[in-house]
């Protein structure tokens, strides 16, 4: 089968994108699939590229880039593997191509809203073709917090306290948006994280210990996205588990464990990607502890409809209670993340991990 790996893209998660696709096009199977890299600029320009991104390392929040990719190649131009494709591949910028040509599944390795949140899913739908992952309903779950909460709550998984401040209410009365805050902190303390409520990868998120620092925090958040979603601080360990499924449906890896924040203030983009400290894999909790997290994580993939994958996080608060945080319906996939080193710990390697993604979506 023809396989288009498609990357990079539209959101403020491109360069994570663009190294996990480096990782996902170094493992899968060229003997078993006909492999088409397609790379998506930040501007969301479409191309056709010569082969598959170098492993690049991420170094800022900004590379590497598709954009990077494109001068690097020969020529300054991205080159097209199959030329009879040109044309349908490449896109105006801020366009999808208008085919894909012959591709019987795509894999979408993009994060972020315009790639994770169901946009691009609902494109492939009408376009009827087959694609890694999850759908349009629970992607776009999956990339907005709030209604993700929603969903979890009414399913019956634990939340932490949050509070959620739409558009229009900024635009109704800033003040009373910004009371609801101050109220939430009244009710359950500071510090807060101040969060953009379709972003990943901690971007746009401010950790926030009094009223000095809130206006800054939500201009940040907003910068992102004009909805954004206040939480509580929760206290506790911070445990991930991995969802992939398998001919016989959804099965939850051995999970993770983040360590505790040292000099960063919290699990930010710094600590997830550019400096970070080895997640502790499998996390270090008793068996029921374990047995316990696995059923959650698979119970989050069934609450939200999820399909092919998801990493679910949580926190085990003190009283020992797993609260979700939230799920990731295209964890990141760089050769450092927790959802292949947890498949690893569980006996499924990068290759298999690939394999069973695309099949899959082939199902
Ligand atoms: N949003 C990033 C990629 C993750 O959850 O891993
Ligand atoms: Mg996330």
């Amino acid at each position: 089968p023809r396989v288009a790996v498609v990357f990079g893209g539209r959101s403020s998660e491109h360069g994570i994108s663009v190294v996990t696709a480096g990782a996902v096009l170094a493992a899968i199977d060229r003997t078993k699939y006909d492999v088409l890299p397609i790379g998506i600029t930040t501007e969301g320009r479409w191309f056709l590229t010569a082969d598959e991104p170098a492993r690049m390392a991420i170094t800022d929040r900004r590379t590497p880039s598709v954009e990077q990719l494109a001068e690097s190649t020969e020529g300054g131009v991205v080159l097209p593997v199959d030329p009879a494709n040109r044309e349908v591949v490449y896109s105006e910028p801020g366009s999808v191509p208008k085919a894909l040509g012959e591709v019987d599944v795509v894999f979408p390795v993009l994060h972020g809203p315009y790639g994770e949140d169901g946009t691009l899913q609902g494109l492939l739908e009408l376009s009827g073709v087959p694609y890694v992952g999850s759908g349009v309903l629970a992607s776009a779950v999956g990339q907005d917090k709030e209604y993700m909460k929603r969903v979890f709550t009414s399913f019956g998984l634990k939340v932490g306290p949050y509070v959620v401040i739409r558009p229009r209410e900024w635009e109704r009365d800033a003040s009373a948006a910004r009371k609801k805050i101050v109220d939430f902190a009244g009710e359950h303390g500071w510090p807060l994280f101040v969060k953009p409520a379709r972003a990943g990868s901690s971007i746009g998120i401010t950790k926030v210990d009094g009223l000095a620092g809130l206006d800054e925090a939500i201009a940040e958040a907003r910068r992102h996205d004009p909805k954004i979603l206040v939480e509580a601080a929760l206290t506790g360990r911070e445990i991930e588990c991995g969802v992939l499924e398998f001919e016989d449906g959804p099965r939850a890896s051995v999970p993770a464990e983040i360590p505790p924040p040292s000099e960063h203030a919290y699990y930010d983009f710094e600590a997830k990607y550019i400096d970070s400290t080895p997640g502790l894999v499998p996390a270090p909790l008793t068996e029921e502890e374990t047995a316990e997290v696995r059923r959650l994580a698979v119970e989050a993939f069934e609450a939200a409809s999820c399909e092919g994958l998801v990493r679910a996080d949580f926190f085990l608060t003190e009283d020992g209670e797993f609260v979700i945080n939230e799920i990731n319906t295209m964890p990141g996939f760089t050769p450092i993340s927790m959802y292949p080193q947890m498949w690893q710990a569980t006996g499924v390697g990068y290759p298999e991990l690939v394999d069973r993604l695309v099949q899959a979506a082939l199902r």
